[in-house]
Formats: structure tokens, sequence, C-alpha cells
């Protein structure tokens, strides 16, 4: 019911609407909808409330509430339902049990804060309370298993893009799934699946961006290559905008490549934002250590590089890092 109320006072936001109207709108009794007015104001609404003209939303806080953003995300299918935490081990751990249950395609799940957050290859993702953008999208394309590094590819490129619209910085993508800016990184991507041979059961798209941190608030360990948007641009950021507006690229590039089957749209992004393409890198495996030149990405959104033997080669994963941004030196 606090969503219907939310969504009426919204859909009215220049003019105010009476607690008679609410009350016919949504078919409960007008005590009723004062007590969820009073509940909205409690969790940091600003509404003005005056008798006889009724009520009108002057501000929203930046608060992840689940209601809140199904109704302002306006996708077709991702973000169309959200489940949110104050907190949890992981999203990703979440969501993939909840994806295991039957969770629809498009289901978000997002938290204050992880306690147990996870990044690639093993390594923790520090999450604090309501300072950064820890979600997950569950995802059930029909796609061969070998293509999910493509999915890593569009979501880099929809971060990327999400973010160039709201910070007016330059965002460059480190392939497969840093997203940096000012040399330093600002977000992670980890994509999990759960596929059998040649079938795709679901594939998880985790998102951990570092968005209202002051550099001070970072562990030591991790200071000089991590950076937040609100040290980029010098201000706090509603992480509730930033959330729309990547879901926003996000669905719009990942419905063109498994309904248009075109993924041309997010490597030509990935390319123009690319700090990776065009450098030398060293990329880590487990069994080797390579220094290369990167060349290129390729359709199934691998990286190309050339050795210094001329050997041309394409890498799927691994850790790769880039001569002067954020680690290597
Ligand atoms: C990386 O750069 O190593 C990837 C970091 C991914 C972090 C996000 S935060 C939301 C989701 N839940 C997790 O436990 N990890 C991902």
């Amino acid at each position: 019911m606090k969503k219907q109320i939310l969504r009426a006072l919204k859909n009215n936001k220049e003019n105010f609407i009476s607690g008679e109207e609410l009350s016919h709108q949504i078919g409960v009794t007008r005590t009723a909808v004062w007590k969820h007015i009073k509940g909205l104001k409690e969790d940091g609404y600003e509404i003005e409330s005056i008798s006889r003209k009724g009520y009108r939303l002057l501000k929203e806080p930046d608060i992840l509430d689940a209601d809140i953003l199904e109704i302002e995300i306006k996708n077709r299918y991702i973000g169309n339902k959200v489940i949110h935490f104050d907190q949890v081990e992981s999203t990703n751990t979440v969501a993939k049990r909840m994806a295991s249950e039957g969770a629809e395609e498009g289901t978000v799940v997002i938290a204050e804060e992880q306690i147990g957050g996870r990044g690639r290859l093993g390594r923790n993702w520090i999450s604090p309370k309501k300072k950064g953008i820890w979600m997950s999208i569950i995802l059930r394309p029909l796609i061969d298993p070998m293509e999910a590094a493509k999915i890593t590819q569009i979501a880099a490129a929809a971060v990327a893009n999400g973010l160039m619209n709201i910070t007016h910085k330059f965002v460059g993508i480190k392939w497969p799934n840093d997203i940096i800016i000012n040399n330093k990184k600002v977000c992670g991507i980890l994509t999990e699946m759960s596929a059998e041979l040649n079938c795709m059961n679901y594939i998880i798209v985790g998102i951990g961006m570092n968005v209202n941190m002051t550099n001070k608030e970072f562990p030591e360990e991790i200071e000089s290559i991590a950076t937040s948007i609100r040290e980029c641009i010098g201000k706090e950021v509603s992480r509730k905008e930033i959330i729309k507006e990547v879901l926003h690229s996000f669905e719009e590039l990942y419905l063109d490549f498994i309904q248009n089957k075109n993924i041309q749209k997010s490597l030509d992004l990935c390319k123009d934002y690319s700090v990776t393409l065009g450098k030398e890198v060293k990329i880590k495996s487990q069994h080797e250590e390579i220094i290369a030149y990167a060349m290129d990405i390729s359709e199934d959104g691998q990286l190309i590089i050339k050795k210094s033997t001329g050997e041309i080669k394409k890498v799927l994963s691994g850790e790769v890092s880039v001569r002067g941004i954020t680690d290597y030196v």
C-alpha cells in the first residue's frame, strides 16, 4: 500500500492530492492513508500536509527501498523485481540461491552492506553500509555457456555508460570488468553462472560500486588504487539515480544481445571506453605471467594480445594489469 501511496504522490509532484482522493484511489480509509504518510515521513520523505488541500511530496531520501526502486526503474525486465536487504554476506550468493529456487529474469538483489562481499579471483570486496551500490542481477539468457564472457562486457559497457551520464567524467573500462575513473578503480563486476554442458541455467551479474566513501574510508591496502564517485566529482551522489541509469543502460544492451543477437553496441562501448587497448599489459593466470600488447576485444568478449614473439593470442580471463593504471608499475 505504501508503494501505491508513493506512486500517487510521485505522479502528482506539482500538486496536492487530498486524503480523500488517495483513499479512493487505493481503496483504504483516510486514517490508513494518514498512517502510511506518517510512515513515509519517518523514512525520510518530506511531505507537506495542509488541511483541506492534502499531501504534496517535496523531497525524497536516498534510501534503497525496493518499492521505490521498482516504481522508478522504468525497464521492461531488469529491476522489475527488487529484493532489498540491510545486510547480507554477499548479494551474489543470495542471488544464486534465489535463481536456483526459480527467481525470474531481471530480479535485482541489493544490500546496504555486505559482510562477505566477494571479488574476482577469490578476493574480498569491501562493502560498507550505505556507502556504495552492492547489487546482483539474475539473468536467464538462452545462450551457450561459452558466451558468458559477453555478459560481462555488456555489464561493463552499461556501467561505464551509466556513470558517464551521471558524472560527466571520462569513465574507463579495464578489460574485462574493472571500471576506472582518474586511473583508480571505482567499480568491479563479478559474473557467475550455473550451466550444464551446453545449456545455461542462470547468470548472476554482481556489481560493486564505491559511491559515497571518502578516500580515508578505504582500507589502507586499497587506498592508493580505489576511488569513489564522491571523490571523483567532489560531492555526495544519489545511489538511486546511479542504479536507475546503470540498469537502464544494461537492459538496452542486454536486450539487443538477447533479442537481436547483436553484441556490437556493447563491444563498441567497451572499446571506446577501454583503458587497456593499445597498452602494454601484464596477464597473470594460474600457470604463467605474460607481458604483451593489448590489440583488440574479440566478438566473444576475449582480449586479443600480441606477445613480444609476435604470437597473437586470445585471453578469456585472468588478472590483467595495465601499465599506468591502478596497480601496474
Ligand atoms: C571485482 O572487481 O573483483 C569484482 C567485485 C564485485 C563486487 C560485487 S558487490 C555485489 C556483488 N556481491 C558480491 O559479493 N560481489 C559482487
